[in-house]
């Protein structure tokens, strides 16, 4: 097996998206055989080794005895034979692995044992961990802490690209480019910056802001938002455009670097047309559905009792009047079908 590819996820404050931005990118590449590992390198968030808890059921020892998990693996300083462990701890989470950045998810760490001193002290211990577990992977995502220190800019130089995801607020936007041009010092790996929870299509693709291009908007997805940490996640993300937002940014970044290598952007449109849906943004897919259809049906229906359609009454031999309050009441159905969504969705 050749090199893996490298990717370094960041973002310059937290909370944009990165943990979760990285797991949907790593299921898209497993879904096509491609074999991923997640390293959770943000030791004291966790928040992919959170994910992975649940996914485990919540099973309190995430590592085997024989493993070392990534904060074990830089406490030891990379020399694993002082643990006793041989091997990098990591699990299956559904078509990708996760390295877990702790054994168990409450585990208390001190910041001095772990965090590397310099730059060229953190690069040696990522090359060193990448080296126990590169050779069974085609990517390795690293799924890195908001901001900026020794191991950002390790992780940074050691990629073959870092994405910076950002949201579209002003002071996202600062945060990334402080961070975007502490980055450029360290490596000249290519950068590309990624628009998460985006409220409008403010996004053009073929923008770039401080030189540095963005590969995409991923809108901000009521479904995305409410089924974060549940058991539904997997199947409710299915049919977002979070999921294919994220799919068609992948593709544009293996176009842009010439990897050649694409995830299935598809998703089955209920509407035909993705911009009523982004205009719907705020409501779940399932609801979209409902206001929609509720709305046409219910046009339908108060409709034809107005317009005397004697060509349809002949056609379906129907006794007179009995169409038109079929007619009515299927309306008024949809109608309040309408109403409900709109009356949920408001409380
Ligand atoms: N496109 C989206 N639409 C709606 N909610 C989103 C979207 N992307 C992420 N979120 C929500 O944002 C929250 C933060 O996501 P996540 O933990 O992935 O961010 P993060 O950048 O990794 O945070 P941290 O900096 O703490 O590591 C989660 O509740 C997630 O569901
Ligand atoms: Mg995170």
């Amino acid at each position: 097996m050749s090199q893996p590819k490298i990717i370094n996820i960041v973002s310059g404050k937290g909370g944009t998206g990165k943990t979760l931005l990285t797991a949907v990118l790593a299921d898209l590449l497993g879904n096509e055989n491609h074999s991923t590992l997640i390293v959770d390198l943000d030791v004291f968030v966790r928040g992919l080794t959170s994910l992975l808890y649940y996914h485990k059921k919540e099973r309190i020892e995430l590592i085997e005895s024989n493993e070392i998990s990534i904060a074990d693996f830089f406490i030891d300083k990379g020399d694993m034979e002082r643990s006793g462990s041989h091997k990098i701890a990591t699990s299956r989470y559904r078509t990708f692995d996760v390295a877990p950045s702790v054994s168990r998810v409450d585990e208390v760490l001190k910041f001095t044992d772990l965090m590397p001193d310099t730059k060229s002290e953190a690069i040696t211990l990522l090359n060193a961990l990448i080296k126990k577990v590169h050779n069974k992977y085609d990517f390795i995502l690293l799924d890195s802490r908001a901001g900026y220190d020794e191991l950002i800019a390790a992780s940074h130089f050691i990629s073959d690209v870092t994405i910076c995801v950002e949201e579209e607020d002003s002071i996202s936007k600062i945060t990334s480019n402080n961070l975007i041009n502490q980055l450029k010092e360290d490596s000249d790996s290519p950068i590309f910056r990624l628009s998460n929870k985006t409220r409008t299509e403010s996004v053009n693709m073929e923008y770039s802001s401080g030189g540095v291009e963005y590969l995409g908007a991923v809108p901000f997805d009521m479904d995305v938002m409410r089924s974060f940490g549940t058991k539904y996640f997997w199947d409710d993300i299915s049919r977002t455009i979070y999921k294919s937002s994220i799919a068609r940014s992948w593709n544009n970044l293996s176009n842009k670097l010439g990897w050649n290598i694409t995830v299935d952007e598809f998703r089955s449109k209920p509407f035909g047309n993705e911009n009523v849906e982004r205009k719907l943004q705020f409501f779940s897919v399932k609801d979209r559905i409902l206001l929609v259809y509720g709305l046409i049906i219910g046009f339908i229906g108060a409709i034809y009792p107005l317009i005397d359609l004697m060509w349809i009454r002949e056609v379906l031999k129907e006794p007179e009047g009995m169409l038109r309050v079929v007619s009515m009441i299927t309306g008024a159905l949809g109608f309040s079908m309408a109403a409900w969504v709109l009356f949920k969705n408001k409380k």
